[in-house]
C-alpha cells in the first residue's frame, strides 16, 4: 500500500511580509517556480501520488487556479482541505485525518526544498511496521529548527529552536507517520509561540520506542523568510531540485 502524501501550505508567512499580504507564501516563486511545485515534485519521485494539500486564509483559491487536478504533473486528481484560522503544524495535519483513512503517509512543509529525493526512506517507511521515522541534514544555524540530541547514533530527545543546540542536525519538515499520530495531536497542548508543535508529537513517537530516523542526502532548506528563500532560489538556480540521483 503506498503512502499517502501531505502537504502543509497554510499559515500567514508573516515573515514573508509584504509578499504575504497578497498571496500564500507557498505561491511565491522559486527561481523559475512557484513554490509549492517543489514538495509535490519530492512527493512525487517517492512514488506518492495520492496528495493532499492542506491550505487556508485568503488565497487558499489560488492554489486551485494554478495546480487544478495536478494534470501538469500527470496526475489525474488532487485533494484540497481548508484550515480555519492558525494553529501549527500539527493543528493543520489533524485536518488529514479523514483523507488518510488510517493509512500510513508522509507529511511536508510546503517551503521544504530538497535538492535529491526521498524514494529510499519511503521505502524504508512503508517496511517500518509502525511508528514514524523524521529526516535529519546538518546546518550551520540549528537555533532556527527542531534539532536532535543524538547520543550513540540514537535520537534521546528532539528540542523546538533550542538556545543552546546539542547538535547541528536540524529535523527537516519531512516526517513519516503512521495513523496513530492524530491520537497523538489530540493530547497536544500549545507551546510558548501558541501553536500545536510538530516537535512533541515526534518526542511522543520516540517515548514509544517508535521513531527512527535517517539523514537527508544533497542540500536541504526551507523557504520562509526572505534569506532562506533567496537561499533557495540560489540553490535550485545552481544545482537544480529533486533530481534522481541524489
Ligand atoms: C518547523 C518545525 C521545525 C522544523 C522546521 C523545518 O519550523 O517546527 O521543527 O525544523 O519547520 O522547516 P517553523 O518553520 O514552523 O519555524
Amino acid at each position: 500500500m503506498a503512502l499517502k502524501g501531505i502537504i502543509l501550505a497554510g499559515g500567514l508567512g508573516s515573515r514573508l511580509s509584504p509578499c504575504t499580504l497578497v498571496t500564500n507564501k507557498h505561491l511565491l516563486p522559486v527561481y523559475d517556480q512557484p513554490m509549492i511545485h517543489y514538495p509535490i515534485r519530492t512527493l512525487l519521485k517517492a512514488g506518492i501520488e495520492d496528495i493532499l494539500i492542506v491550505t487556508g486564509g485568503h488565497f487558499a483559491g489560488d492554489f486551485l487556479k494554478l495546480l487544478k487536478n495536478g494534470n501538469s504533473f500527470g496526475l489525474k486528481h488532487m485533494n484540497y482541505t481548508y484550515q480555519e484560522g492558525e494553529g501549527g503544524i500539527a493543528a493543520a495535519l489533524s485536518l488529514a485525518e479523514h483523507f488518510v483513512a488510517g493509512d500510513k503517509m508522509c507529511v511536508i512543509l510546503g517551503d521544504n526544498i530538497i535538492e535529491g529525493n526521498i524514494r529510499d526512506a519511503a521505502q524504508d517507511f512503508e517496511s517500518q511496521k509502525s511508528g514514524a521515522k523524521i529526516l535529519l541534514k546538518e546546518v550551520e544555524d540549528p537555533t532556527r529548527f527542531g534539532v536532535a540530541e543524538i547520543k550513540e547514533g540514537k535520537i534521546v530527545r528532539i528540542i523546538e529552536k533550542p538556545k543552546s543546540p546539542p547538535s547541528n542536525m536540524a529535523v527537516t519538515g519531512i516526517y513519516f507517520y503512521d495513523a496513530s499520530v492524530f491520537n497523538f495531536i489530540n493530547t497536544l497542548k500549545p507551546s510558548q509561540r501558541g501553536e500545536l508543535e510538530i516537535t512533541d508529537v515526534n518526542n511522543m513517537y520516540l517515548e514509544r520506542g517508535d521513531l527512527t530516523h535517517s539523514e537527508l542526502k544533497g542540500w536541504w532548506t526551507d523557504a520562509g523568510t526572505f534569506e532562506s528563500l533567496r537561499k533557495a532560489s540560489n540553490l535550485v538556480a545552481e544545482t537544480g531540485a529533486n533530481k534522481d540521483f541524489i
